[in-house]
């Protein structure tokens, strides 16, 4: 690959499975350290643990940490392993959970559920980085918001709360970090081939639906988005700040 992120030390919360566990094996195969932060070390789809994949693979360095990204004190180890490998320049807040639900029938012991993983530990997550990056003058912190961040969808109002949040928040980071040498952006996934996608139990009729609004007519891998997160990561993208990237096969914007 190439050496695009070294000297460059990430963390990818949600890492272990899917989405991250993508993003953080194209940052190691670029040359990046890799702290992996999930509450889980196996991924849900199955496999070798993200940090061993990457101590086999590549010649950078990774560690898992046992967190969850709704607790502070797990982001403040994660920082701390992270200090260990030189100190943070590149986090991604991807820990997620998806969950489709009737409207009327959410508690708020459930709304709390959801936006404390997505939103309050995205939030706290890009706090506990900058103030490290900002220490070190500078780094990228990439927030994985979804298509519904964009577009509403009834079935998943919580999902689709926290997602509009994670865009707005991003835009308000990058006005607050931009000076200190610290960009901002989103990435917008589309379906993805992940174990959360089975969460969303679509029938074959939904989902051959789905694959027909999309231009590119397919689902979206992984890679699709690690590729988008390892620019944003990395120096090619140094003027793109505040910026919110659809990666969804031309779903959002078409037809
Ligand atoms: N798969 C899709 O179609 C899709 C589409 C749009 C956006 N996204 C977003 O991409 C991100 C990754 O999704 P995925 O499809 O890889 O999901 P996934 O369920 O396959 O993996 C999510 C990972 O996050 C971890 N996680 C969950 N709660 C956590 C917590 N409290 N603290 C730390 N880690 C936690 C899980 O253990 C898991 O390893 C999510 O933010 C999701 O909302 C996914």
């Amino acid at each position: 690959m190439s050496d695009q992120l070294s000297d460059q030390v990430a963390v990818v919360t949600g890492g272990a499975s899917g989405i991250g566990r993508a993003i953080a094996r194209i940052f190691a195969e670029n040359g990046a350290d890799v702290v992996v932060a999930d509450v889980r070390d196996t991924p849900r789809e199955g496999g070798t643990p993200t940090h061993e994949l990457i101590e086999d693979e590549t010649d950078n360095r990774a560690a898992f940490v046992e967190c969850d990204v709704s607790d502070t004190d797990d982001l403040e180890a994660t920082v701390a392993t992270a200090d260990e490998f030189g100190g943070v320049t590149v986090w991604v807040n991807n820990a997620g959970i998806f969950r489709t639900e009737e409207f009327f029938d959410v508690t708020p012991e459930e709304y709390d559920q959801l936006l404390n993983v997505n939103v309050k530990g995205a939030f706290f997550g890009a706090q506990y980085a900058a103030e490290a990056m900002v220490e070190r003058c500078g780094g990228s912190i990439i927030n994985v918001s979804s298509v519904a961040g964009i577009l509403g969808n009834g079935g998943y109002v919580s999902y689709c709360t926290s997602k509009g949040a994670l865009r707005l928040l991003t835009y308000a980071l990058a006005h607050r970090l931009g000076p200190d040498g610290v960009r901002v952006n989103a990435i917008h996934p589309g379906g993805v081939e992940t174990a959360m996608l089975g969460d969303a139990h679509l029938d074959d009729q939904a989902r051959d639906a789905f694959v027909q609004a999309i231009p590119s007519r397919r689902m979206g891998e992984p890679n699709d988005i690690a590729d988008a997160a390892l620019f944003l990561a990395s120096d090619r993208s140094s003027y793109v700040n505040g910026e919110s990237l659809l990666v969804d096969g031309g779903y959002t914007n078409t037809g």
